[in-house]
């Protein structure tokens, strides 16, 4: 066993929305670890909960009762200075519909986090090259994103994301606008950030193709934890990977808790 160190644990996570007959339990107890460099998947279907989870996870949402813990301290204790930190720094949250600003070119909308948080110009001009290389979108780093393709616009948005070189990268439907080829370019550039930049990555996706990417998956079902999937550590192939991971979709579907 390698030296693997804890960065998130997520504890009996509850989240309800609505009071009376508008209340909606989104989450039922969630409880999970995260180490660090993992690409943790986290599966199930819509309005199972994943968006609420990750909304959690980011403090834009305020959970109803449990904790969330980054390297041993508790994220919903943290306010003013260390909050926005924690926003800025910690982590980088990708969208489905990329939310880039329209009015804004690839490097306006990329270098926004790294404005709101002061830093020099010098270290963000060498932080744009790293990541505009690494992503593939140096040359169109003048263009405005009516002027992109979506796997453009979703490339230019996870550099947003990466650019203050977050601790955990969280990730929500980030191939759910994209066609197959666009989706496959942008699950290989997150696995390399994954690989070769050891970022921890949490994404939601309901697809088991983009599944097939992560190290270990979550499978969520009405608020609740439905089941596990680990890679195997002896070089699992992914196509084996993602026959195992339809396995579970199918029965996330319908059939009974924890079968498998
Ligand atoms: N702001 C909200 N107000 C009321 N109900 C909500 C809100 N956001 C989500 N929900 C409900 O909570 C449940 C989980 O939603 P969500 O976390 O978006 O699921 P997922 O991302 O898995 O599709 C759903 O029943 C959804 O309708
Ligand atoms: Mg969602």
């Amino acid at each position: 066993m390698n030296m693997e160190k804890e960065i998130l644990q997520v504890e009996g996570l509850t989240k309800t929305y609505g009071r009376n007959e508008n209340r909606t339990e989104a989450l039922k107890g969630i409880s999970f670890r995260v180490l660090e460099g993992e690409f943790l998947g986290i599966m199930g279907a819509s309005g199972s909960g994943k968006t609420t989870l990750l909304n959690c996870i980011a403090t834009m949402l305020k959970p109803t009762s449990g904790r969330i813990v980054l390297r041993g301290q508790d994220i919903f204790g943290f306010r003013g200075g260390k909050l926005a930190d924690y926003r800025g720094r910690e982590i980088g949250y990708l969208f489905q519909e990329f939310e880039l600003l329209d009015n804004l070119t690839a490097r306006e909308n990329i270098l926004l986090p790294l404005s709101l948080h002061g830093v020099a110009k010098r270290q963000a001009d060498q932080s744009i090259q790293a990541i505009s290389r690494l992503l593939d979108i140096a040359g169109i780093l003048e263009k405005f994103p009516s002027q992109m393709s979506g796997g453009q616009k979703q490339r230019v948005a996870a550099a947003r994301a990466l650019i203050s070189d977050p601790a955990i990268l969280l990730a929500d439907e980030p191939t759910g606008a994209l066609d197959s080829k666009n989706s496959k370019i942008l699950l290989d550039k997150l696995a390399e950030v994954n690989h070769a930049g050891k970022k921890t990555i949490l994404m939601v996706t309901h697809d088991a193709g983009a599944a097939s990417y992560c190290s270990r998956i979550l499978f969520i079902r009405d608020g609740q934890l439905f089941h596990e999937l680990r890679r195997s550590l002896s070089g699992e192939s992914t196509a084996d990977f993602y026959e195992r991971i339809l396995t579970v979709t199918a029965q996330l579907g319908g059939g009974s808790a924890n079968v498998l």
